[in-house]
C-alpha cells in the first residue's frame, strides 16, 4: 500500500463491486460490496509553486481543474489544511485502471489514493476516521448524499457487509467466488440515478419502499449464503435483485440484454452493479473458465470491457475476443 521514491509517495486504493444491496443501501438497508481488483494510483511529489495535478482527465495549477473534479481538489485542500500544511509545493499524478462512471467506485478510489498519498508523502499516521471524513467530501460533489458504501469498499480488502447507520463490517466467503465484470460502455450516472429514485419515493412511497425492504432481504440472505459457501442460492439472489432493480428504474436495455446474454450462457446469477443507467453488471459463474467464457459472450454482445477474476486471488484478467491476458 505503500510506496516511496526520493522526495514522493504513492497512495493507492482499489475498485470496488457491489454485490447486492445498490440504492436500497441509500434507504438504511444493507449493502454487500467487494474489493475489485482494478487500481489506482496517486503519486505525490515535490514541487515548487502551485499545487499541479497530472491525470488523464486534466493536466495543469489545481485552481484550473474542470467542474467535474471539483470533490478532488476540495479533498486534497481538506488533506493539507488537516495536516497543517501549505496549499503549495507539491504535484500530484494520478493514474488509473479504473474506468469512470462506470460504478466501480472509481471517485471515491481516487480520493482515497489521493489522501494516502498525501499523509505518505508527509510522512503521517492516517486513521480510518480521516480517511472518511477526507473522501467524503470528494463523494458528496461527485455523488450528491452518497450512503458511504464505495469510500468503505474501495478502502477494504475484504468484502464489507454495509449499512448507512452503522458502518462497514468485513466478513469472509466460505468459498472464492468467480465474478465477471462487464461494462456497457454507457457512462453511468449514479447522481442521476439516485435521484431518479428519490423522486419516484417522493411520488409513490410505498412501492419504492417495498422494493427496497425486499433488496434488504436479498441481501441478508446473499451474506448468509456467502457466509455458508452456498453460491448457487447467491445466484438467485443476484438475479432476484436485478429484478428489483429494474422496478426502480435503474437499468436499461443494454444492461438487461448482458444480464440476459450471461444466463444463457450458463451463469449463476448476474445483475447490474453501482449506481446503473449504464455502467456495469456483474456474473457469477461456477468456475474461472465459466467466467472466461461468459465474459467473451458478453463482449460479443457488445459490451466494451469484460473482466474474468476470483475472489481468492488478486489477480484480474480482462477479455479480449481472440486473445486476452492478465492485467495486475
Ligand atoms: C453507488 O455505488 C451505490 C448507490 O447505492 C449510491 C450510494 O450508496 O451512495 C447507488
Amino acid at each position: 500500500m505503500k510506496m516511496y521514491s526520493v522526495g514522493s509517495a504513492t497512495g493507492e486504493a482499489h475498485s470496488k463491486l457491489i454485490l447486492v444491496g445498490e440504492h436500497a443501501v441509500v434507504y438504511g438497508q444493507p449493502a454487500i460490496a467487494i474489493p475489485f481488483p482494478l487500481k489506482v494510483r496517486a503519486q505525490v511529489s515535490k514541487s515548487i509553486g502551485e499545487i499541479t495535478i497530472s491525470s488523464l482527465l486534466y493536466t495543469g495549477n489545481m485552481e484550473g481543474i474542470p467542474s467535474e473534479m471539483t470533490g478532488i481538489s476540495e479533498c486534497i485542500k481538506n488533506a493539507l489544511m488537516h495536516l497543517n500544511k501549505p496549499l503549495k509545493d507539491i504535484n500530484i499524478t494520478i493514474r488509473s485502471e479504473i474506468p469512470l462512471g462506470r460504478g466501480l467506485g472509481s471517485s471515491a478510489a481516487v480520493a482515497t489514493a489521493i489522501v494516502r498519498g498525501i499523509f505518505f508523502y508527509f510522512n503521517r499516521t492516517l486513521t480510518q476516521e480521516e480517511l472518511c471524513s477526507l473522501v467524503e467530501i470528494s463523494e458528496s460533489h461527485a455523488h450528491g448524499k452518497p450512503s458511504g458504501i464505495d469510500m468503505m469498499a474501495v478502502a477494504s480488502n475484504s468484502p464489507i457487509y454495509f449499512k448507512r447507520q452503522e458502518g462497514a463490517c468485513s466478513f469472509t466467503a466460505l468459498k472464492p467466488l468467480y465474478l465477471v465484470v462487464a461494462d456497457s460502455g454507457k457512462i453511468g450516472d449514479t447522481r442521476r440515478a439516485v435521484e431518479k429514485v428519490k423522486k419516484n419515493h417522493l411520488a409513490d412511497s410505498e412501492s419504492i419502499d417495498a422494493v427496497v425492504n425486499r433488496i434488504g432481504e436479498i441481501t441478508e440472505k446473499a451474506r448468509e449464503t456467502i457466509s455458508g459457501g452456498e453460491l448457487r442460492n447467491l445466484g438467485s439472489l443476484l438475479h432476484k435483485n436485478h429484478e428489483e432493480l429494474k422496478l426502480l428504474g435503474v437499468s436499461n436495455e443494454t444492461i438487461d440484454r448482458m444480464v440476459d446474454t450471461a444466463m444463457r450462457a450458463g451463469a449463476i446469477g448476474a445483475k447490474l452493479t453501482g449506481g446503473g443507467m449504464g455502467g456495469c453488471m456483474i456474473t457469477l459463474a461456477n468456475t474461472m473458465a465459466d467466467g472466461e467464457y461468459i465474459s467473451k459472450e458478453l463482449l460479443k454482445v457488445g459490451a466494451s470491457k469484460a473482466w474474468y477474476f476470483s475472489t481468492e486471488g488478486e489477480e484480474i484478467y480482462e477479455s479480449h475476443l481472440g486473445n486476452e491476458g492478465e492485467i495486475s
